[in-house]
Protein backbone atom coordinates (compact mmCIF):
# COMPACT_ATOMS: atom_id res chain seq x y z
CA UNK A 1 0.00 0.00 0.00
CA UNK A 2 1.08 3.51 -1.08
CA UNK A 3 2.31 5.62 2.33
CA UNK A 4 0.58 8.82 2.90
CA UNK A 5 1.96 12.15 3.42
CA UNK A 6 -0.35 14.21 5.33
CA UNK A 7 2.19 17.06 5.11
CA UNK A 8 3.06 16.84 1.08
CA UNK A 9 1.48 19.43 -1.06
CA UNK A 10 -1.21 18.49 -3.73
CA UNK A 11 -0.35 15.73 -5.85
CA UNK A 12 -0.85 17.98 -9.29
CA UNK A 13 2.55 19.69 -7.46
CA UNK A 14 4.29 16.13 -6.88
CA UNK A 15 3.53 15.12 -10.67
CA UNK A 16 6.01 15.18 -13.23
CA UNK A 17 5.57 17.94 -16.09
CA UNK A 18 5.42 17.03 -19.52
CA UNK A 19 6.28 18.87 -22.36
CA UNK A 20 4.39 18.98 -25.73
CA UNK A 21 3.36 21.62 -28.65
CA UNK A 22 0.83 24.12 -27.64
CA UNK A 23 -2.90 24.28 -29.18
CA UNK A 24 -4.76 26.31 -29.99
CA UNK A 25 -6.99 25.72 -26.82
CA UNK A 26 -3.64 26.69 -25.31
CA UNK A 27 -3.82 30.55 -26.04
CA UNK A 28 -5.90 31.70 -23.01
CA UNK A 29 -3.45 30.08 -20.98
CA UNK A 30 -0.75 31.62 -22.72
CA UNK A 31 -1.94 35.24 -22.29
CA UNK A 32 -3.14 34.64 -18.80
CA UNK A 33 0.27 33.67 -18.12
CA UNK A 34 1.95 36.02 -20.07
CA UNK A 35 -0.55 38.77 -18.33
CA UNK A 36 0.49 38.01 -14.95
CA UNK A 37 4.29 38.08 -15.46
CA UNK A 38 5.19 39.97 -18.68
CA UNK A 39 2.69 43.50 -18.24
CA UNK A 40 5.29 44.85 -16.01
CA UNK A 41 7.52 44.98 -19.26
CA UNK A 42 4.59 46.39 -21.73
CA UNK A 43 1.57 45.11 -22.96
CA UNK A 44 2.44 41.63 -23.47
CA UNK A 45 -0.66 40.31 -23.60
CA UNK A 46 -1.63 41.39 -26.57
CA UNK A 47 1.82 41.10 -27.75
CA UNK A 48 2.32 37.49 -27.22
CA UNK A 49 -1.26 36.90 -27.99
CA UNK A 50 -0.19 38.04 -31.91
CA UNK A 51 2.64 36.04 -31.73
CA UNK A 52 0.49 33.11 -30.69
CA UNK A 53 -1.59 33.41 -33.81
CA UNK A 54 1.07 34.92 -36.44
CA UNK A 55 2.14 31.53 -37.65
CA UNK A 56 5.67 31.99 -37.59
CA UNK A 57 5.98 31.02 -34.30
CA UNK A 58 6.62 27.79 -32.57
CA UNK A 59 5.24 27.37 -28.84
CA UNK A 60 5.61 24.17 -26.38
CA UNK A 61 3.27 24.10 -23.47
CA UNK A 62 3.98 22.14 -20.05
CA UNK A 63 1.56 20.43 -17.96
CA UNK A 64 1.62 19.00 -14.41
CA UNK A 65 -0.99 16.27 -13.89
CA UNK A 66 -3.04 17.59 -17.06
CA UNK A 67 -2.64 21.58 -16.07
CA UNK A 68 -0.73 23.94 -18.10
CA UNK A 69 2.39 24.78 -16.06
CA UNK A 70 4.41 27.18 -18.45
CA UNK A 71 5.38 27.85 -21.99
CA UNK A 72 7.76 29.01 -24.10
CA UNK A 73 8.00 30.73 -27.87
CA UNK A 74 10.58 31.15 -30.18
CA UNK A 75 10.01 32.96 -33.23
CA UNK A 76 11.46 33.96 -36.61
CA UNK A 77 11.66 31.02 -37.74
CA UNK A 78 13.31 29.90 -41.13
CA UNK A 79 10.26 29.07 -43.79
CA UNK A 80 10.38 26.01 -46.15
CA UNK A 81 14.00 26.36 -48.01
CA UNK A 82 15.03 29.23 -46.39
CA UNK A 83 18.59 29.93 -44.92
CA UNK A 84 17.89 31.20 -41.63
CA UNK A 85 20.24 30.43 -39.18
CA UNK A 86 18.89 32.44 -35.92
CA UNK A 87 16.03 32.24 -33.88
CA UNK A 88 14.65 34.27 -30.92
CA UNK A 89 13.00 32.88 -27.67
CA UNK A 90 10.34 35.41 -27.40
CA UNK A 91 8.81 34.23 -24.37
CA UNK A 92 9.39 31.61 -21.68
CA UNK A 93 7.40 31.25 -18.60
CA UNK A 94 6.29 29.32 -15.33
CA UNK A 95 3.06 29.79 -13.09
CA UNK A 96 4.44 30.86 -9.85
CA UNK A 97 3.30 27.85 -8.59
CA UNK A 98 5.51 25.31 -10.44
CA UNK A 99 8.64 27.37 -10.32
CA UNK A 100 12.07 26.49 -9.04
CA UNK A 101 11.01 22.78 -10.42
CA UNK A 102 13.51 22.43 -13.15
CA UNK A 103 10.08 23.15 -15.79
CA UNK A 104 11.96 26.43 -17.08
CA UNK A 105 15.26 24.52 -18.29
CA UNK A 106 13.03 21.83 -19.66
CA UNK A 107 11.05 24.44 -22.14
CA UNK A 108 13.97 25.69 -22.95
CA UNK A 109 15.68 22.66 -24.06
CA UNK A 110 12.67 21.62 -25.62
CA UNK A 111 12.48 24.79 -27.61
CA UNK A 112 16.18 24.30 -28.63
CA UNK A 113 15.38 20.97 -29.61
CA UNK A 114 12.73 22.74 -31.65
CA UNK A 115 14.93 24.89 -33.42
CA UNK A 116 17.78 22.71 -34.10
CA UNK A 117 15.07 20.36 -36.15
CA UNK A 118 14.24 23.39 -38.37
CA UNK A 119 17.76 24.30 -38.82
CA UNK A 120 18.61 27.16 -36.98
CA UNK A 121 22.02 26.87 -35.47
CA UNK A 122 21.79 30.32 -32.78
CA UNK A 123 18.93 31.24 -30.49
CA UNK A 124 18.87 34.54 -29.16
CA UNK A 125 16.42 36.44 -26.50
CA UNK A 126 16.29 39.67 -24.91
CA UNK A 127 15.35 39.37 -21.39
CA UNK A 128 15.70 41.99 -18.41
CA UNK A 129 18.67 43.60 -16.62
CA UNK A 130 16.67 43.05 -13.39
CA UNK A 131 15.40 39.75 -13.73
CA UNK A 132 18.16 37.89 -12.42
CA UNK A 133 16.42 34.94 -11.67
CA UNK A 134 15.97 34.51 -15.64
CA UNK A 135 18.92 35.14 -16.48
CA UNK A 136 20.60 32.68 -14.22
CA UNK A 137 18.45 30.09 -15.99
CA UNK A 138 19.29 30.72 -18.86
CA UNK A 139 23.58 31.30 -17.93
CA UNK A 140 23.37 27.89 -16.83
CA UNK A 141 22.10 26.66 -20.10
CA UNK A 142 24.56 28.24 -22.22
CA UNK A 143 23.29 31.40 -23.17
CA UNK A 144 25.99 33.96 -22.63
CA UNK A 145 25.16 38.19 -22.35
CA UNK A 146 26.44 39.43 -25.65
CA UNK A 147 24.88 43.76 -25.71
CA UNK A 148 23.11 45.61 -22.92
CA UNK A 149 19.60 47.59 -24.46
CA UNK A 150 18.95 50.97 -23.13
CA UNK A 151 15.05 51.12 -22.25
CA UNK A 152 14.28 48.02 -24.52
CA UNK A 153 11.20 47.32 -22.94
CA UNK A 154 7.68 49.81 -23.29
CA UNK A 155 7.81 50.35 -20.08
CA UNK A 156 11.27 51.00 -20.11
CA UNK A 157 13.38 48.34 -18.74
CA UNK A 158 16.78 47.73 -19.79
CA UNK A 159 17.14 44.45 -21.77
CA UNK A 160 20.50 42.15 -21.88
CA UNK A 161 20.82 40.01 -25.20
CA UNK A 162 21.86 36.77 -24.36
CA UNK A 163 22.77 34.35 -27.28
CA UNK A 164 23.60 30.77 -27.33
CA UNK A 165 25.05 28.44 -30.48
CA UNK A 166 23.40 25.29 -30.77
CA UNK A 167 24.53 22.23 -32.15
CA UNK A 168 27.63 22.36 -29.78
CA UNK A 169 28.55 20.36 -26.62
CA UNK A 170 26.57 17.18 -28.13
CA UNK A 171 27.68 14.23 -27.17
CA UNK A 172 29.91 12.27 -30.48
CA UNK A 173 27.52 10.01 -32.38
C1 LIG B 1 12.37 32.54 -15.29
C2 LIG B 1 11.40 31.37 -15.13
C3 LIG B 1 10.83 30.99 -16.49
C4 LIG B 1 12.17 30.16 -14.55
O1 LIG B 1 11.29 29.04 -14.53
P1 LIG B 1 11.50 27.86 -13.46
O2 LIG B 1 10.66 26.71 -13.89
O3 LIG B 1 11.26 28.38 -12.10
O4 LIG B 1 13.04 27.55 -13.66
P2 LIG B 1 13.83 26.21 -13.22
O5 LIG B 1 13.15 25.59 -12.04
O6 LIG B 1 14.02 25.36 -14.41
O7 LIG B 1 15.20 26.84 -12.74
C5 LIG B 1 16.43 26.51 -13.35
C6 LIG B 1 17.52 27.40 -12.73
O8 LIG B 1 17.29 28.77 -13.02
C7 LIG B 1 17.66 29.58 -11.89
N1 LIG B 1 16.47 30.20 -11.30
C8 LIG B 1 15.19 30.02 -11.68
N2 LIG B 1 14.38 30.79 -10.91
C9 LIG B 1 15.15 31.44 -10.05
C10 LIG B 1 14.90 32.37 -9.00
N3 LIG B 1 13.67 32.77 -8.71
N4 LIG B 1 15.96 32.87 -8.31
C11 LIG B 1 17.22 32.47 -8.60
N5 LIG B 1 17.53 31.58 -9.57
C12 LIG B 1 16.51 31.07 -10.29
C13 LIG B 1 18.30 28.62 -10.90
O9 LIG B 1 19.66 28.53 -11.23
C14 LIG B 1 17.56 27.33 -11.22
O10 LIG B 1 18.24 26.19 -10.83
P3 LIG B 1 18.08 25.65 -9.31
O11 LIG B 1 16.62 25.63 -8.99
O12 LIG B 1 18.72 24.31 -9.36
O13 LIG B 1 18.82 26.65 -8.46
C15 LIG B 1 10.28 31.71 -14.12
O14 LIG B 1 10.86 32.26 -12.95
C16 LIG B 1 9.26 32.70 -14.66
O15 LIG B 1 8.29 32.31 -15.32
N6 LIG B 1 9.43 33.98 -14.36
C17 LIG B 1 8.49 35.01 -14.82
C18 LIG B 1 8.58 35.22 -16.33
C19 LIG B 1 9.98 35.60 -16.75
O16 LIG B 1 10.66 36.40 -16.12
N7 LIG B 1 10.40 35.01 -17.89
C20 LIG B 1 11.69 35.28 -18.48
C21 LIG B 1 11.54 36.45 -19.38
S1 LIG B 1 12.89 36.60 -20.48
Amino acid sequence: MEATDRTSPSSSLQAKATTRPAKPADKAFIVALSNKVFSVYGPYRGTVSQWFESGVTLTFISTVGGRPAGFVMIGALPAEHEEQTAAEVLAIAVTPEFQRRGIGRELLLVAQKGAENLGVQRLFLHTARENLAAQKLFLRNGFRPVQSKTRFYPSGQDALLMVKELGKGRDPI
